[in-house]
C-alpha cells in the first residue's frame, strides 16, 4: 500500500480497527499533491470532546485507585491515538519531503498505533474500555502551525515527544509505587520508543535547519509561540533520558532552566 493511501485511511477511519491498520509493505512511490486534512474522523463515541477544557488528571497521590490510573492510561491512549493521526497528516501534508524521512516517518507511526494497542490492552485489563472517557483535541490544535517537515519535527518530536521522556517515567514510577508492575512495565516501553523518536526528530532538524542556527534556536523558531520551553519537559527532568536522544547540552541545559 502507498503511504498516502494508508495515512488517507487513518485519518478517514470511523473504527479503531482501521486507525490501528498496519500493513506490512507500503510504498511511496507516487506521492499525490499535498492535502491539508482538516479533522480526523473518528470512531463513534471517540470524536474529539468540544467546548470543555480538559478534566485534571488525577494526582500521584491518589494512585492506589486502580480506577485513578486508568484515567490517566485512557489520556495517554488518547495522546498516542492523535500522535498516530498527526503523523498521518504529515506524510499527506509534505508529499515532497525526502523520502528517508517519509518512511521514518512511517515507522514511527506504527509504533505509535503499537503503544494505543498496548494502552488499550492494559485498560482493559483495568476494566475499562478505550472511549470510555473523553477525548480532547490537544496537539491537534497545532497542526495548522505544522507547515514544514522542520515545524512538524520541532512541535511533535522535539516538544510532545520531548515531554514524554520525563512523563512516561514519572508516572511509571508512580505506577510501580503503587504496586502496578504492569501499568509501570508499559510505561518503560513507551519511554524506550519516545527516545528514538526524539532522536529522529533531532536527526533531521540537524538536516533542515540553517548550519550557523544552533539546535536549540532552530527548534524555537519552528514552534508556535504558545508552545514556551516548559513543554518540552515535566516537572522533573531526566537529563539523561534526552543526552541519550542526542540533544545538545546546551539545549537540555535551556529545557532544565526554564
Ligand atoms: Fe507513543
Ligand atoms: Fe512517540
Amino acid at each position: 500500500m502507498e503511504l498516502a493511501d494508508w495515512a488517507h485511511r487513518i485519518l478517514g477511519a470511523d473504527t479503531l480497527e482501521e486507525k490501528l491498520l498496519s500493513p506490512d509493505e507500503l510504498t511511496d512511490h507516487t506521492p499525490p499533491p499535498a492535502l491539508l486534512w482538516e479533522t480526523p474522523s473518528r470512531p463513534q463515541g471517540m470524536e474529539f470532546k468540544r467546548h470543555s477544557k480538559e478534566e485534571k488528571l488525577p494526582a500521584f497521590h491518589e494512585f492506589g485507585s486502580s480506577d485513578k490510573r486508568a484515567i490517566c492510561l485512557h489520556r495517554f491512549a488518547g495522546h498516542e491515538l492523535l500522535a498516530v493521526e498527526i503523523m498521518a497528516y504529515a506524510l499527506l501534508a509534505f508529499p515532497q519531503a525526502p523520502k528517508h524521512f517519509r518512511k521514518g516517518l512511517a515507522n514511527t507511526l506504527k509504533e505509535e498505533q503499537e503503544h494505543v494497542r498496548l494502552y488499550i490492552q492494559r485498560l482493559l485489563e483495568l476494566g475499562v474500555r478505550f472511549g470510555d472517557l473523553p477525548l480532547y483535541k490537544h496537539f491537534w490544535s497545532h497542526v495548522p502551525f505544522l507547515t514544514s517537515p522542520l515545524r512538524y519535527v520541532s512541535v511533535m518530536s522535539l516538544t510532545f515527544e520531548q515531554a514524554n521522556l520525563d512523563f512516561a517515567p514519572l508516572y511509571g514510577k508512580s505506577f510501580a509505587r503503587h504496586g502496578d508492575e504492569a501499568s509501570s512495565l508499559l510505561m518503560q516501553r513507551i519511554l524506550a520508543d519516545e527516545i528514538s523518536h526524539v532522536s529522529f526528530g533531532l536527526g533531521w532538524l540537524k538536516k533542515f535547519k540553517d548550519v550557523n542556527t544552533p539546535e536549540w534556536q532552530t527548534w524555537r523558531d519552528n514552534v508556535p509561540d504558545l508552545l514556551t520551553v516548559k513543554r518540552a519537559r515535566g516537572f522533573v527532568v531526566f537529563e539523561d533520558h534526552r543526552k541519550q536522544a542526542g540533544i545538545p547540552y546546551e539545549w537540555i541545559q535551556t529545557i532544565k532552566h526554564s
